[in-house]
């Protein structure tokens, strides 16, 4: 195995020219890794830029069903993942054969599924959608059509509230987005008056309510790209966000909502709020990714047909 060189970023920047390569990265990704990406995003971002692509080489900095999206919409491309192993509690909630014969339980529904979902459940959906247009997608199916929401029984609860309808709903959640602590929420508030609260939809509604704006991570960075210099933020997703907030806000100051300790323990702790899944491509694994044009995502040729409707037609939808 090839020794990385002293300058990872620089190498990166070499081995992509000579690739013709491009860099996505979700916006929870190490900050080092936001700093040599082409192009920073959210899911819906991510996705649209992977379909505009003209590069022979998409390198996805994120989780696997991200990268797996990128494939569907670029089969004809290298999609690497710089860590295959970076999965995701939302997508690993719906195995396919078990949404399968959920979905068989519930004749004449639309199944709107959202993205952080195997390329297996996609196939068997008839809308994909994200945190920035979940609600749309379901605007756009008439009133009087039963609807299934998978995986997240929270976003759903969230699109349930904004749309006035009822969803069947497949009982997944984002094992960082449900742990925030209203308790530790509230006790910032009191100690930061003034401070404008930033929840991602993904979090159960005790959470939601305490929100100042409510939105998917790019919703969350133009508001405070929208406020003022000096403001206070306190930040209830992913703190990888943090950095672009930074830069579009320096002047800004950025508090981490705390997460719940996993496993029963009381409390909450500002380090339990990062995702172990996003945070496993480094920059290090990036460089090797594109030293070996490895590990690469791979899907049957008929299963990206069935799974790219769904997301061209949340694509059409905006
Ligand atoms: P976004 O739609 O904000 O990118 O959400 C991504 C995500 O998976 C949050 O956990």
């Amino acid at each position: 195995m090839p020794t990385p060189p002293v300058d990872l970023a620089a190498d990166i920047a070499r081995l992509k020219k000579s690739l013709n390569a491009v860099i996505l990265a979700h916006y929870y990704q190490d900050a080092e890794i936001q700093d040599v990406a082409d192009f920073i995003g959210d899911s819906l971002q991510l996705a649209r830029q992977a379909a505009a692509s003209t590069a022979d080489v998409i390198v996805f900095c994120g989780v696997h069903f991200m990268a797996e999206t990128a494939k569907i919409l670029s089969p004809h491309k290298l999609v690497l993942l710089p860590d295959l192993s970076a999965g995701c509690s939302l997508s690993e909630s719906a195995p396919g054969p078990e949404f399968a014969a959920f979905v068989a339980r519930h004749p004449g529904h639309q199944v709107v599924t959202y993205v952080n979902s195997s390329a297996e459940v996609k196939a068997l959906s008839d809308y994909c959608c994200t945190s920035s247009n979940a609600v749309a997608v379901v605007e756009a199916i008439p009133k009087d059509v039963p609807i299934i929401f998978a995986p997240d029984r929270f976003l759903g609860d969230y699109v349930a509230r904004k749309t006035g309808r009822k969803l069947v709903l497949w009982e997944g959640s984002c094992e960082i987005h449900e742990l925030f602590s209203a308790e530790a929420i509230q006790q910032m508030q009191q100690a930061n008056p003034g401070a404008k609260t930033l929840v991602h939809p993904e979090c159960p509604e005790s959470v939601r309510i305490l929100g100042d704006v409510v939105g998917s991570t790019k919703a969350l960075l133009d508001a405070v790209r929208s406020g003022p210099e000096n403001a206070t933020y306190i930040v209830v997703t992913e703190p990888g966000i943090i950095h672009q907030m930074r830069r579009v806000r320096p002047g800004a100051t950025f508090l981490e909502a705390p997460a719940e300790i996993r496993g029963g323990e009381k409390g909450a702790c500002t380090s339990c709020n990062t995702c172990p899944h996003m945070r496993k491509n480094t920059l290090e694994k990036l460089w090797w990714s594109l030293t070996n044009k490895a590990p690469e995502i791979r899907l049957e040729p008929a299963l990206i047909e069935r799974a790219r409707k769904p997301i061209e037609r949340m694509l059409a939808i905006g």
